[in-house]
């Protein structure tokens, strides 16, 4: 039998595309265009020595690096240096003063990568949380001394959840997080994350819940219609953009009339003023690749049964599409994804900012697929719907993951996992295991030297317990001739027996370059003795927005703590933890100096490292 809302759709839309009135069914719609003269759709990227960067990213990173980061590591360096004075702790020892104000020449300032895990909203609110504690323009975190790390950083990775923030971050103009998160009611551009509107059934009205799922189901048929293959998570997408893009706000949420965010493209975000300036981060979001040739043999414990780490992983940026892994070694410009391998007919507005984000959040092929197929709610409709618009069963199993042609296909026969596959399945970022996106910074033409992590990944209790860094490590040694990783624990015990994912902690110290230093910085416990409230769960779709302000402050106080101290019951945030914070920034550039650990820093790095 036919649900209500395939009813209504298969009854109302032709009129309703007749009248013309889908602006956002439009606007999400690729289009075919001539292929532009003399470019290639193909951009190989070496391996070993001979890798390389997409020249248009290497000039955004040094235009970034020479007019923008030199007055934001003076402007960090000054905040830490403030708050050793008023908290009257160690001086800095000169070399972290001397690398972070520039007087050792461009060469020492050390590259920083920023990785933003997944886990759902949480992941969202918790990073959300810890990149504020790092904001330069709060004057909060700059009284606190950790302040202006965020402006300093050359990269900003993430994926799932974390992709959230930080795609909505850049399309948004850069923003500060709080205005990020709560924006009210800018009607023409950003209008905040819109919580309290349940990512899964916004409204309990009857009709205007049935006139939405209408939307969105409208939305995603004229791309269908044109050729392109959709799935469930071309709707995941549409839902997304109504809180992670420009055009959506409290009180035109379910305007049918409005984009709300379609035709916003992840390649026209080099036009966001912020970026035109380089004042940003540079954005990369993450995705995992399924594919039944896989080698099951090499999937990480308690990760996704379709998605061992062995698997290509996929990075998004505004220039480009692909994978650094050695088995492919190969981009594509994300302007034209959705053109098929081979063809002189190029596809633009596939690369749907909403699309890239749903991407890398794709939890649907790690659902129970049985329970939507069989079920009542929302998404059994919308993949009973998609069956009848596709006219075909089979799509049954590519409905679960997000579809794009294959720009490699035919590429590195037999060691490319996908080589003579035309379409690329496309799954959660986080999927393989790895809940951080920590891959796309360990890219060694990327020369980055310091990553901070924040992990919002959450276990059973909804803590992060490092399990998912444990999964990097696994992955680099099995790519062991591309990647390195610092050495960090393999078992969830000794996270745990260690209180590593209770305070910072910094992984490879004693590591050198091109291992980068990590930074860690779980959400394990509530800080200070509070009770907690970032342990969301998982599965929370919808939050009040006093829900979303408690855990944001209580992140500030878990970013801003170090390793805090009880003393007759009263707690107190370590007072060296913004200086330590320091040193283990400069630190790679410390020792291709040729310098010793000293001072403060000698006995930082002796509290803050895992050995
Ligand atoms: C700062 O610390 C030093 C040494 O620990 C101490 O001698 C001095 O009195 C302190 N100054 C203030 C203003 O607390
Ligand atoms: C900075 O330059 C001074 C003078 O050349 C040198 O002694 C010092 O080791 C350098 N420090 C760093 C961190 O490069
Ligand atoms: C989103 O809106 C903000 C203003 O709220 C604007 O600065 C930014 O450019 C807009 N982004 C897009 C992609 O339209
Ligand atoms: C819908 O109903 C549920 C259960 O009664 C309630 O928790 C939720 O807040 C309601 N949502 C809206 C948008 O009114
Ligand atoms: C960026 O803006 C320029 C100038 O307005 C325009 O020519 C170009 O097409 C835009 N690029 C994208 C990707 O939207
Ligand atoms: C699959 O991976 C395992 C473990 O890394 C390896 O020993 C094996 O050779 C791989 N199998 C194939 C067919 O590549
Ligand atoms: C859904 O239920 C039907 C009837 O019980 C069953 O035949 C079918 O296999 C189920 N589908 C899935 C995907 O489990
Ligand atoms: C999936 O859902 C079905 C139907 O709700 C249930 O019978 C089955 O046990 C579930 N499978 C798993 C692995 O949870
Ligand atoms: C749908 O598939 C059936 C069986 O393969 C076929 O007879 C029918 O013509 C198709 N309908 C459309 C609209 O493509
Ligand atoms: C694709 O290639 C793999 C080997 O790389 C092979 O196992 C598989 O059968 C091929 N699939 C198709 C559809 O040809
Ligand atoms: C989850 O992680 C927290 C924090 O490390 C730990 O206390 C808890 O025991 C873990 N729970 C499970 C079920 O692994
Ligand atoms: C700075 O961060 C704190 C802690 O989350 C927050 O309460 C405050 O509103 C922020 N200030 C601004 C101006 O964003």
């Amino acid at each position: 039998m036919l649900s209500l809302l395939l009813l209504a759709y298969s009854i109302c839309t032709p009129a309703l595309l007749a009248r013309g009135q889908l602006a956002a069914a439009e606007a999400y719609t690729p289009t075919r265009v001539a292929c532009p003269p003399d470019t290639s759709l193909i951009r190989l990227a070496g391996t070993g020595t001979s890798q390389s960067l997409n020249p248009s990213e290497s000039a955004y990173v040094s235009s970034r690096q020479s007019l923008v980061l030199p007055a934001a590591w003076q402007s960090y360096l000054d905040n830490v240096q403030q708050q050793v004075e008023a908290k009257n702790v160690s001086a800095l020892p000169d070399y972290v003063s001397d690398i972070l104000s520039g007087a050792n020449g461009s060469s020492a300032y050390p590259t920083f990568g920023i990785a933003t895990s997944g886990g759902g909203y949480r992941a969202a609110i918790v990073g959300a949380g810890a990149l504020n504690a790092l904001d330069g323009r709060n004057a909060s975190s700059v009284e606190a001394g950790t302040g202006g790390l965020l402006q300093a950083a050359t990269y900003l990775a993430g994926l799932s959840g974390g992709n959230w923030l930080v795609t909505s971050l850049v399309q948004a103009d850069f923003p500060t997080l709080p205005e990020l998160v709560f924006q009210p009611n800018d009607a023409s551009g950003w209008g905040g994350w819109n919580t309290e509107f349940s990512l899964e059934s916004p409204t309990n009205d009857t009709v205007e819940s049935l006139a939405y799922d209408f939307d969105l189901v409208t939305e995603i048929e004229a791309k269908f219609l044109a050729g392109y293959p959709v799935s469930i998570v071309d709707l995941w997408s549409r839902i997304l953009a109504r809180h992670f893009a420009n055009g959506t706000n409290a009180d035109n949420f379910f305007d049918s009339s409005l984009t709300h965010g379609a035709g916003i493209t992840l390649s026209s975000l080099v036009n966001i003023s912020s970026f035109a300036s380089y004042s940003q981060p540079f954005p990369i979001v993450v995705a995992d690749s399924r594919s039944w040739n896989a080698n099951f043999s090499n999937l990480y414990p308690n990760s996704d049964d379709n998605v061992p780490l062995t698997n290509p992983i996929y990075e998004f940026s505004v220039y480009e599409m692909g994978s650094f892994d050695p088995s492919l070694a190969a981009f594509t410009p994300t302007e034209y994804l959705g053109t098929e391998s081979g063809s002189d007919i190029c596809t633009v507005g596939f690369d749907q900012l909403s699309f890239i984000a749903g991407t890398s959040s794709n939890v649907f092929n790690s659902l129970n697929y049985t329970s939507i197929v069989n079920g009542t709610g929302l998404l059994t409709s919308l993949l009973e719907l998609l069956t009848y618009l596709s006219n075909d069963t089979a799509t049954l199993d590519s409905a679960v993951t997000a579809r794009y042609p294959n720009p490699f296909y035919g590429l590195n026969e037999g060691t490319y996992l996908d080589w003579n596959s035309t379409e690329l399945s496309l799954v959660d970022g986080g999927d393989d295991g790895e809940g951080i996106p920590f891959m796309p910074l360990l890219v060694k033409a990327r020369e980055v030297d310091v990553i901070w992590a924040t992990d919002g990944a959450g276990n059973a209790t909804n803590w992060a317990d490092g399990y998912v860094v444990s999964a990097t490590q696994a992955r680099t040694e099995l790519l062991s001739s591309t990647y390195d990783f610092p050495p960090v624990p393999a078992d969830p015990a000794t996270w745990h027996d260690q209180g590593l994912t209770t305070h910072p902690t910094f992984f490879g110290c004693n590591s050198s370059s091109p291992v980068p230093l990590l930074i860690y910085l779980a959400n394990g416990a509530p800080p200070l003795g509070q009770a907690p409230v970032t342990n969301i769960s998982t599965l929370a779709l919808e939050f009040a927005a006093d829900d979303v302000e408690a855990a944001l402050s209580q992140m500030f106080d878990i970013t801003t703590q170090g390793i805090a101290t009880e003393t007759d019951g009263i707690w107190e945030k370590d007072p060296e933890w913004p200086a330590c914070l320091a040193c283990a920034v400069v630190d790679r550039s410390r020792a291709k100096a040729g310098i010793e650990r000293s001072g403060v820093c000698g006995t930082c790095m002796q509290r803050y490292c895992w050995s």
